[in-house]
């Protein structure tokens, strides 16, 4: 890591700011290829046709517009209309694709959908009450055979996360950050400072925070039912293996019934 001499400067960003959402894609892990691949593969054990997605949360659009190149109609909703605006730059080559500025909770979808997907936001419902209204809403929306397909971040990720001293990496020559966890009770926030370089020595420091909440295994589970899914299958850590309190990350594999 470069140290920050000479002057700096600090802002308290937000996250629906367009400079975060330019730094988005940068500071996360590029795993689309990786969550394609698993979803794909899910979805021809379900016997699922894949042919209209709505992607739940789609942030700067990763999931969405890789299942737009494969050939889908794709709907992607975001409440960050900054988050948004990187997606919509980064795919005005890319047919199929239908951008909803909403929050998820409030769309009411006029289509039906084959994949309903969610990836990296179920822990930003912060009550237990918006997840299963969300649930609900999916299920009405999905083909016979349709999936929601949502991942979530466990206790023992958060817990590694605090374990170690902080999360960070240089993104560029220019751009740097790091990310420090916070956990009390289920509320789990992200403290996310990034550091830019304005010209020479000089940089300018954003700060970032993220509020979540860590759900457990079986209030999942108790959500979905109460949503009205009965076939549903739980992956632990990205792998078509059962879901064990040891994971740190759980993936809801939810099927419509005729
Ligand atoms: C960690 S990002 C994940 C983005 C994307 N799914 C991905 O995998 O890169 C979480 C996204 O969920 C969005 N989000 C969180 N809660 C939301 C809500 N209630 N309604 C709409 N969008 C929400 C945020 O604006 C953000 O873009």
């Amino acid at each position: 890591m470069f140290s920050c001499t000479g002057a700096n400067e600090t802002m308290k960003g937000k996250t629906n700011s367009y400079e975060f959402a330019k730094v988005y894609d940068q500071i996360t892990e590029q795993s689309q290829d990786e969550w394609l691949f698993l979803i794909e593969k899910i979805a021809r054990i379900e016997k699922n046709e894949l042919l209209n997605v709505l992607d739940l949360g789609t942030g700067t659009g990763k999931m969405a517009i890789a299942f737009a190149e494969l050939g889908c109609a794709v709907t992607g909703i975001d409440q960050s209309k900054e988050m948004l605006k990187v997606a919509r730059e980064k795919s005005w080559m890319v047919p199929h694709i239908a951008w909803v500025g909403k929050k998820i909770e409030d769309f009411k979808p006029k289509t039906k959908f084959d994949l309903i997907v969610s990836i990296d936001v179920f822990n930003h419902f912060l009550e237990p009450k918006i997840m299963e209204k969300v649930c609900r809403e999916a299920r009405k929306h999905l083909n016979e055979n349709g999936l929601l397909i949502f991942n979530i971040a466990t206790q023992r990720h958060v817990q590694d996360m605090l374990d170690s001293l902080g999360y960070g990496d240089v993104v560029n020559s220019d751009t740097e950050f790091i990310w420090l966890d916070k956990l009390n009770g289920k509320d789990w926030s992200i403290k996310l400072k990034v550091l830019e370089r304005m010209h020479g020595n000089l940089f300018k420091e954003k700060e970032y925070r993220v509020d979540q909440r860590v759900y457990e295994l079986e209030e999942v589970k108790q959500i979905l039912k109460k949503a009205g899914f009965k076939k549903i299958k739980i992956y632990g850590d990205r792998k078509l293996k059962e879901a064990t309190l040891k994971n740190r990350e759980w993936l809801f594999v939810c099927k419509s019934e005729p």
